[in-house]
């Protein structure tokens, strides 16, 4: 059965963590990343042992099939002091696990962190031709708020940037 966890209140075993490299590390997620570099599973596993444990700034939700690791969500919040109650999204589902609400979950579970956290704006964003992932978005109440133009050289090509976000502090 899937399960959503809080990598930090709940760390992946090492299996999970090692799953959680092969998930970012995949070609169908890495085609939609700006960065080409996968990670290692030794990396990832240090990443949830020693790594997120002290960034205080940072927490991943990982959804969970047993040792399997079908979705994450990266969630950051700014650095600065004046951008505190803002902070980042970052998605992945395998592709095996696809179009079956396992995004959907995730967005819903990083709605509910965000607002124990005190975060009142969300942003996100992705390459403009992402369709999938800005339909995801949409369907969360995420906006349109500009393009980046020609922001990520990749493969060869300056791609456009689409930023998103959404208010879920209390309205004016
Ligand atoms: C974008 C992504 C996270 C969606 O995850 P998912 O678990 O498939 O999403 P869900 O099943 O919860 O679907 C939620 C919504 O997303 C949109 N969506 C998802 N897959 C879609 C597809 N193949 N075509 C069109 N819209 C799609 C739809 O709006 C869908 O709502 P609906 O089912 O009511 O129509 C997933 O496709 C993915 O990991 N893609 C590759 C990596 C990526 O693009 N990451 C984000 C940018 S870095």
């Amino acid at each position: 059965m899937l399960e959503i966890i809080d990598a930090k209140q709940h760390p992946p075993t090492e299996e999970q963590a090692r799953a959680f490299a092969r998930l970012i590390s995949a070609d169908e997620q890495r085609r939609w990343e700006y960065s080409s570099e996968g990670v290692s599973e030794p990396g990832a596993v240090y990443f949830f042992a020693v790594v997120l444990p002290a960034r205080p700034d940072q927490e991943v939700l990982l959804a969970v099939d047993g040792q399997e690791v079908a979705g994450m969500v990266a969630f950051r919040r700014r650095p600065e002091s004046y951008e505190q109650h803002c902070a980042t999204l970052g998605i992945g589902v395998a592709k095996g696990y696809q179009r079956r609400g396992v995004g959907t979950k995730l967005f819903q579970a990083a709605l509910d962190l965000a607002h124990r956290c005190q975060v009142k704006r969300l942003e996100i964003d992705c390459f403009s031709d992402n369709l999938r992932a800005i339909g995801l978005y949409r369907k969360m109440g995420f906006v349109e708020e500009g393009v980046r133009r020609q922001a990520v050289y990749k493969d060869g090509v300056y791609r456009d940037v689409l930023l998103m976000a959404r208010w879920i502090g209390e309205e004016d």
